[in-house]
C-alpha cells in the first residue's frame, strides 16, 4: 500500500510501525507547546533539546544546525551564511526568518516546536510573533539559559559533535564511550569551526549586544523561565521540567 509520500507501508518493518504508532498514541495526550531556548554559546540548549522534544512530542528546530547543513551542502543559503558563521557573527535576519517560517509548517511540528538559537534579534522575535499570529498561535514559554561567560570557554573548546545527528559530546562533561567516535553509529566526531576561544569572543559579543534584548522582549510578556545553566546537565533538566509545568 503506497502512501501520498510514496512510502510502501508493507515494506516498513512491523517493529518500526508499532513504535511509531505507540509514539503517536502517547503524543496525542500531550498539550501543544511552542518553546524558545535562549542562551549564550555553550549554555546547554542543544544538550537539553532532545529531552524536551521526547517528553512533549515537539519538533526541534535549531537554526545553527540548519545553517551548518546548508553550508556543508553548499546551497545558496549556505554560501551566504558561511562567512558570518565562521567569524562568530549573526547571519541576516531575512535568511533565518525564511528558514523558520518554512520549517514550522512541517507535520512533525504539529504538536508545537522547540526553537533553539532563534530568535536571536528583536527583529527576529517580532517577525516570529507575526508568523504565529497569522496561525492564531503564540509562544508559550522562553527558557533562558542563564550562565556566566567565564564558564563557556571550557564547554565550547571541549565539545565534539556527530554532524549527521547533531549529537554533542564533551571531553570532560559528557565523553563518548570511545574518544572521537559517536556512541550510536560508530562514526567519527568533529569539532565545529567556530568552537575556538577566539571565535567564542565574537559569538559572546553578538549574544550580549543582539540577543540579550530578546530576553527583555519576552520578559515584558511574562513568559520567561530562568534556568541556572551553570549546574550539571541533569539538574538543569529538572529545572526545565519545573519551568514547563508551571
Ligand atoms: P548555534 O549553532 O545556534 O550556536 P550557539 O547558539 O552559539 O550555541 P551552541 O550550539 O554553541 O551551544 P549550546 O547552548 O547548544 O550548547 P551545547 O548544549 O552544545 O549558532 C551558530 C552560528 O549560526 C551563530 O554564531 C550564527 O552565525 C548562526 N546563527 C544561528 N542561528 C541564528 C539566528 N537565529 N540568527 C542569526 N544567525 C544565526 O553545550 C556545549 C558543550 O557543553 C557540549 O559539549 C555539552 O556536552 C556541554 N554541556 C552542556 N550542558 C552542560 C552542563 N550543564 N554542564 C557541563 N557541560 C555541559
Amino acid at each position: 500500500m503506497a502512501t501520498a509520500n510514496n512510502v510502501d507501508l508493507a515494506e516498513v518493518p512491523s517493529l518500526d510501525l508499532m513504535s511509531e504508532l505507540l509514539r503517536r498514541m502517547k503524543c496525542s495526550n500531550k498539550p501543544d507547546k511552542r518553546l524558545i531556548l535562549v542562551g549564550p554559546p555553550g549554555s546547554g540548549k542543544g544538550t537539553q533539546s532532545p529531552l524536551i522534544k521526547d517528553e512533549y512530542c515537539l519538533c526541534h528546530l535549531a537554526t545553527g544546525d540548519m545553517l551548518r547543513a546548508a553550508v556543508a551542502a553548499k546551497t545558496p543559503l549556505g554560501i551566504k551564511a558561511k562567512e558570518a558563521m565562521n567569524k562568530g557573527e549573526l547571519v541576516s535576519d531575512d535568511l533565518v526568518v525564511g528558514i523558520i517560517d518554512e520549517a514550522i509548517r512541517k507535520p512533525s511540528c504539529q504538536k508545537g516546536f522547540i526553537l533553539d538559537g532563534f530568535p536571536r534579534t528583536v527583529v527576529q522575535a517580532q517577525k516570529l510573533d507575526e508568523m504565529l499570529e497569522k496561525k492564531g498561535a503564540k509562544i508559550d514559554k522562553v527558557l533562558n539559559f542563564d550562565i556566566d561567560d567565564s564558564i563557556l570557554e571550557e564547554r565550547i573548546t571541549g565539545r565534539w559533535m556527530h554532524p549527521a545527528s547533531g549529537r554533542s559530546y564533551h571531553t570532560k562533561f559528557a565523553p563518548p564511550k570511545v574518544p572521537g567516535v559517536d556512541d550510536v553509529t560508530g562514526e567519527p566526531l568533529i569539532q565545529r569551526k567556530d568552537d575556538t576561544a577566539e571565535v567564542l569572543k565574537s559569538r559572546l559579543e553578538a549574544f550580549h549586544k543582539q540577543t540579550k534584548p530578546v530576553i527583555e522582549y519576552y520578559t515584558k510578556k511574562g513568559i520567561v523561565g530562568n534556568l541556572h545553566a551553570e549546574k550539571p546537565a541533569n539538574e538543569v533538566a529538572v529545572e526545565i521540567q519545573k519551568a514547563l509545568s508551571s
